[in-house]
């Protein structure tokens, strides 16, 4: 088996490598000054190809990823295992107004042709249960980081109210209890915008409570903005954010901080946030334990 990066996420692909015990390479990524993208393996590959790629801003990764898999069989590769920790275009489930596409089915369809199996954590499905709907035509893992993030709020000794955003939340809020004893409260949201939303909170006595916000995602980061905004009128104390998926759209860390958000913690599945020499604790939740052993669950070690 040969596990190959693309070169944002080289660090975090070449860490499952050595977990895994496989050979490493690099997928070398070379962009023409118009825009278009020039992809090479390095040969020889194996029988098994596993790619290493997160899904966020996708559009550009997805075309790269295109050429990959088709360079890989023509270069004799039998299987192809897509691990993309963080999946892109899974938000859009359904057309919300006559005429939009709807991207997770058309991007699901097509991603599961090209590849044998694929591995991906915390996807965000809401009217779907299971990846395989959204990704017919490969086998397809469903990993979840709430464990560890739960593991980390309890390593860290922290304390406080866990605080869903909305209900879609309820599925990792329920796993990060679970994992480290603290209660948890489900707030509703209603999205009037990309940047615009409202969030109601339940009723709960939050004075002089920390509160540790917990989503699969934080993208514009105003879910979060708003939350605590709520939590902060009704008295709470310290509040920090705790998510899988760091996107961290352009201005979302400001908006944050400004909004009296101490602490973000969020799992490596974003390979640039890792490089961006940001001097906070953001990434630090590592998902090498839990890719190698879906890796493993493929049978592939
Ligand atoms: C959607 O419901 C997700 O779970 C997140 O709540 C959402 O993507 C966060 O987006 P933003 O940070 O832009 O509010």
């Amino acid at each position: 088996m040969l596990l190959l990066g693309f070169p944002e996420c080289l660090p975090q692909a070449r860490q499952l490598a050595q977990a895994l015990n496989c050979r490493f390479g690099e997928v070398e990524v070379h962009r023409f000054p118009d825009g278009e993208s020039l992809v090479t393996l390095p040969t020889p590959l194996e029988d098994t190809v596993v790619f290493f790629r997160s899904l966020h801003e996708p559009n550009t990764k997805l075309v790269e990823l295109l050429l990959a898999f088709a360079a890989a069989r023509a270069n004799g590769c039998k299987r192809i295992i897509l691990i993309a920790p963080y999946l892109g275009y899974m938000r859009q489930d359904i057309a919300f107004k006559p005429g939009q596409a709807v991207s997770q089915r058309i991007i699901g369809e097509w991603l599961s042709q090209q590849v044998d199996d694929l591995i991906t954590v915390d996807p965000h499905l809401h009217r779907i249960q299971h990846l395989e709907e959204a990704f017919p035509h490969c086998r397809s893992i469903a990993t979840s980081a709430a464990p560890l993030l739960g593991a980390f709020v309890k390593s860290r000794g922290l304390d406080g109210v866990l605080v869903g955003p909305d209900d879609e939340s309820r599925q990792w809020v329920e796993q990060v209890a679970v994992a480290c004893g603290l209660d948890y409260v489900i707030a509703s949201k209603e999205r009037l915008g990309d940047r615009e939303v409202r969030v109601t909170l339940p009723a709960c006595d939050y004075r002089g409570r920390d509160a540790i916000l917990v989503d699969d995602v934080i993208s514009s980061g105003r879910t979060m903005v708003e939350t605590a905004q709520q939590l902060l009128a009704r008295g709470a104390a310290n509040i920090s954010a705790l998510c899988t998926h760091a996107l961290f759209a352009p201005g979302a860390r400001e908006v944050m901080a400004n909004a009296g958000i101490g602490n973000i913690w969020s799992s490596n599945s974003i390979a640039d946030a890792i490089g961006d020499a940001i001097p906070d604790e953001s990434s630090c939740i590592d998902l090498t334990p839990l890719l190698a052993a879906a890796v493993i669950r493929l049978g592939q070690v």
